[in-house]
């Protein structure tokens, strides 16, 4: 087992299942202790937090609604006192609301944005409080963020494309302390939002250089790099984990 964040705690939001699952536990494998948020379902997130547990790291789930800015901020401050200390935050938790420019609705725009982009925003704000010099913030955008593809991404495109500039900001910010701001990007990743078998899987595969779907182990490698010693140098950035489907 690697040891790289040895000694670090991590919060990832969203992350009872999917690509957020995977993350939690790849930075577990990698030493780190791991809180996550979840919306709905308790027993995924008890499920990831005893695999975490069973690599020998601590671990808690918070039931916090990436909709409410105050529920966000909380889920920081409680990693941040139950673990002692917090290095990295993964903002992955998201709202995929598609549809028609004429169809889409002032509320379907308000969720969007409040968990797109709202919520990175004031995790991040929350984070920095007790983020020592050296932490790590990553955000999970989308690969829509740069090559719209498909028509009905009107909402979803722009907030993921929000965080581009959230990420740059931040990381020239922060930059002082060492903490490095970075987006990873994913194509299309084999998760419930969106099956690698479901009805769209032909056509979006058709758009990428490798020809299939990825695995959330592909976007949690990229922010375990990201996450740890390694990746002290890159800030600012956005790194395309998407098959070739933005080249
Ligand atoms: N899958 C892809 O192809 C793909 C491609 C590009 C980008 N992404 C991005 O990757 C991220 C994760 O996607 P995914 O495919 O892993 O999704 P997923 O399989 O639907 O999993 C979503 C996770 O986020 C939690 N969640 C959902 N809404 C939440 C909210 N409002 N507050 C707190 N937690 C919430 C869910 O918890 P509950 O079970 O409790 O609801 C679950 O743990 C998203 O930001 C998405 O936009 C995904």
């Amino acid at each position: 087992m690697s040891t790289t964040l040895d000694g670090k705690v991590a919060l990832v939001t969203g992350g009872s299942r999917g690509i957020g699952a995977a993350v939690a536990l790849r930075l577990a494998r990698e030493g780190a202790d791991v809180a996550l948020t979840f919306q709905q379902n308790q027993h995924r997130a008890d499920d990831v937090v005893e695999q975490i547990k069973a690599l020998g790291r601590r671990a808690l789930a918070v039931r916090a609604d990436s909709a409410d800015p105050s529920a966000v901020a909380a889920a920081v401050d409680r990693t941040a006192d139950t673990f002692g200390r917090l290095d990295i935050l993964v903002n992955n938790a998201g709202a995929f609301l598609l549809g028609p420019l004429e169809q889409l609705t002032l509320p379907e725009f308000e969720q969007t944005m409040a968990v797109n982009v709202r919520a990175p925003f004031v995790a991040s704000q929350a984070a920095v409080r007790h983020m020592p010099d050296g932490g790590r913030i990553i955000s999970i955008g989308s690969n829509v963020a740069e090559r719209a593809v498909f028509p009905g991404f009107a909402l979803y495109s722009t907030s993921k494309t929000a965080l581009i500039g959230l990420t740059k900001a931040l990381g020239r910010e922060l930059g002082p302390r060492a903490i490095t701001v970075n987006l990873v990007n994913p194509g299309a990743t084999d998760t419930e939002l969106n099956p690698a078998d479901g009805p769209n899987a032909g056509a979006i595969v058709g758009h990428t250089a490798v020809g299939h779907f990825a695995d959330p182990a592909d976007i949690a490698g990229a922010v375990a790099f990201l996450a740890g010693p390694d990746g002290r140098y890159v800030t600012g950035a956005t790194v395309n984990v998407d098959g070739g489907f933005t080249i």
